[in-house]
């Protein structure tokens, strides 16, 4: 989405995010749905991800000069009637732009010929939240200016109120197994989300401020009861969380009973930088969280964002627009869908 060219406007939704965005980070039951058991490194990419194409702030200046707006309007009010949205959107970005690019592919319907897109994928259904919200926006966006902006677009600007550079076009290819492949578990150790950022030309550095979304939403208890974060011979998780969680979840989570829990115990509804002193604390669900102090240099990079104000919401704007960047269709590459849930 084009931002506002007048000032990088900061912090609409990422104020109302910090007042009540929750989303569910959790994945459904592993094992369940031909979700793997055991992690899996993804396999790298044949060459390095495609170089980026050109995104510009201010795409749809010209074209659709309220196109920014007009998203902004929708989420605002979606986010007002369900505080789930605005976290579910940042997540459903994520696991867009991981899976054939941020291309809208995630936001695919099944149909006949391809009865099994990214969104049915474990890492994806049935915990991914927010689609109704871009249908919505995309229809607003119809009405205003036909075949003009992507649906690639509406969820990359839909929850960001900074500036977010636009003109990425509609991918066609939508693969299940495509998102179980690039999509990292929460139960992997550092060394596998290091190598699924590094197979889309993201940093361990942009792990670590990435990693900081955890600062809302919920997961799933299956995402950590399975994993053995409950077990305190092999889990160094902070024993009171553990004890609480073990109160909210049942031995044994599957799919019928499987309840969800707040991702930050201090500050569960807030945007800010309190999951990095929660991972100091060991007060994190996830192997992928606690595994951030097993280096020095992740470690470090903790400690600063724990501790330095300011220093995360900067780091994580940045890194947002670079995740938004991933193997993008520009130009003549990918369409202008009509419809988010089907190709044209
Ligand atoms: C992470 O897990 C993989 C697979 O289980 C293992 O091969 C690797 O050694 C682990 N890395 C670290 C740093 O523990
Ligand atoms: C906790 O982990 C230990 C060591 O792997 C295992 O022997 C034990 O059965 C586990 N306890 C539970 C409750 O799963």
């Amino acid at each position: 989405m084009a931002a506002n060219n007048k000032l990088p406007v900061v912090a609409l939704l990422l104020l109302l995010g910090a007042v009540t965005c929750r989303a569910d980070y959790g994945y459904p039951v592993p094992g369940s749905a031909g979700y793997p058991r055991q992690p899996q490194t993804p396999t790298p990419s044949p060459s390095p991800p495609p170089s980026a194409g050109v995104l510009a702030v201010g795409f749809y200046d010209s074209t659709c000069p309220s196109a920014e707006e007009i998203v902004r309007g929708v989420v605002v009010r979606a986010v007002t009637q369900n505080p789930g949205v605005g976290a579910g959107l940042i997540r459903m970005l994520f696991h867009d732009c991981f899976v054939e690019g941020c291309d809208a592919s995630v936001l695919l319907d099944p149909t006949t010929a391809n009865p099994q897109p990214e969104k049915l994928s474990p890492p994806n259904f049935p915990s991914l939240r927010g689609f109704e919200v871009v249908d919505a926006a995309k229809a607003a966006l119809e009405a205003a200016c036909p075949r003009t902006v992507s649906c690639a677009d509406v969820l990359s600007g839909g929850r960001v109120s900074f500036a977010m550079p636009a003109g990425r076009r509609d991918g066609r290819v939508s693969l299940s197994s495509e998102a179980l492949r690039f999509l990292p578990p929460p139960s992997f150790n550092l060394s596998q989300p290091a190598a699924s950022f590094a197979a889309k030309g993201l940093g361990v550095g942009d792990l670590v401020v990435l990693s900081g979304a955890h600062t809302i939403g919920v997961s799933h208890c299956s995402s950590f009861v399975n994993g053995g974060r409950l077990n305190a011979s092999t889990s160094d998780m902070n024993p009171a969380l553990a004890a609480s969680l073990r109160q909210q979840c049942p031995a044994s989570p599957n799919a019928t009973d499987d309840p969800t829990v707040v991702q930050d115990v201090v500050t569960p509804n807030a945007l800010d930088s309190q999951y990095y002193k929660n991972v100091l604390a060991r007060n994190v669900l996830f192997t992928s969280d606690d595994e951030l102090l097993k280096s020095s240099q992740t470690a470090a990079a903790v400690v600063l964002n724990a501790f330095v104000p300011g220093l995360w919401e900067h780091k994580f704007k940045a890194a947002m627009v670079k995740m938004a960047n991933i193997q993008v269709k520009t130009g003549t590459n990918g369409e202008i869908r009509r419809n988010c849930r089907a190709v044209n």
